[in-house]
């Protein structure tokens, strides 16, 4: 990611796997207002319900797999994994509002399926975009993603899937 990050006049953006220490800035980013805009619930999430979820997903790596993504040192968003059955993975972002709309969210997507299917024996991530977010419906074409046949991702919410690339996957560890 970090090659295509410095062409676009940006710092360079990594994803880092968070730990038990990093609940409070996940929480911060998560119940931001311009998160919780885009975000399946559409509501803010309590500080005790957010430390127990967190806890148990950093816990097991084998079914949840939690990025931050930083950029020149600091934390600008979040990229998560989840297992939902042995051949499919489900995948959720959110960038800070500073930091949309300069394909950081596009790279983000595509260089965590990457990592995820090395990870993960899954066959296809899927990700849930609420009704009228078109940029990230955009982003999440972009980085490889196809609307769910029969979807209308710009009018309805949808499921876009993008499937394991055979010759770029490798062997999953
Ligand atoms: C969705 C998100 C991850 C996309 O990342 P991003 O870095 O903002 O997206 P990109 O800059 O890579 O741009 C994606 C595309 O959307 C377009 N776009 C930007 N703003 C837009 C807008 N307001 N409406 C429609 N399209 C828009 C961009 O032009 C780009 O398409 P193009 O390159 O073909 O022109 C990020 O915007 C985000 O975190 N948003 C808030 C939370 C959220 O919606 N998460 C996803 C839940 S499924």
């Amino acid at each position: 990611m970090s090659a295509g990050a410095a062409g676009r006049g940006r710092g360079e953006v990594t994803l880092v796997a968070a730990g038990a220490g990093d609940a409070r800035t996940v929480y911060e980013l998560r119940n931001d207002p311009f998160t919780v805009r885009y975000s399946g619930s559409g509501r803010p999430v309590a500080w005790e319900e957010h430390a127990r979820w967190f806890a148990d997903r950093v816990a097991r790596p084998a079914d949840h797999r939690l990025y931050l993504v930083r950029c020149n040192g600091e934390t600008i968003g979040v990229l998560r994994f989840e297992r939902r059955d042995a051949r499919t993975a489900g995948i959720s972002i959110y960038l800070a509002e500073q930091a949309v709309g300069r394909g950081i969210g596009t790279d983000v997507i595509r260089a965590g399926c990457d990592l995820i299917f090395r990870h993960w024996s899954v066959g296809s991530v899927e990700a849930e975009v609420i009704a009228g977010n078109e940029r990230s419906v955009r982003a999440f074409r972009k980085a490889g993603f196809s609307p769910r046949s029969g979807a209308a991702p710009e009018t309805s919410g949808c499921t876009l899937v993008r499937t394991r690339d055979e010759a770029a996957g490798g062997e999953p560890s």
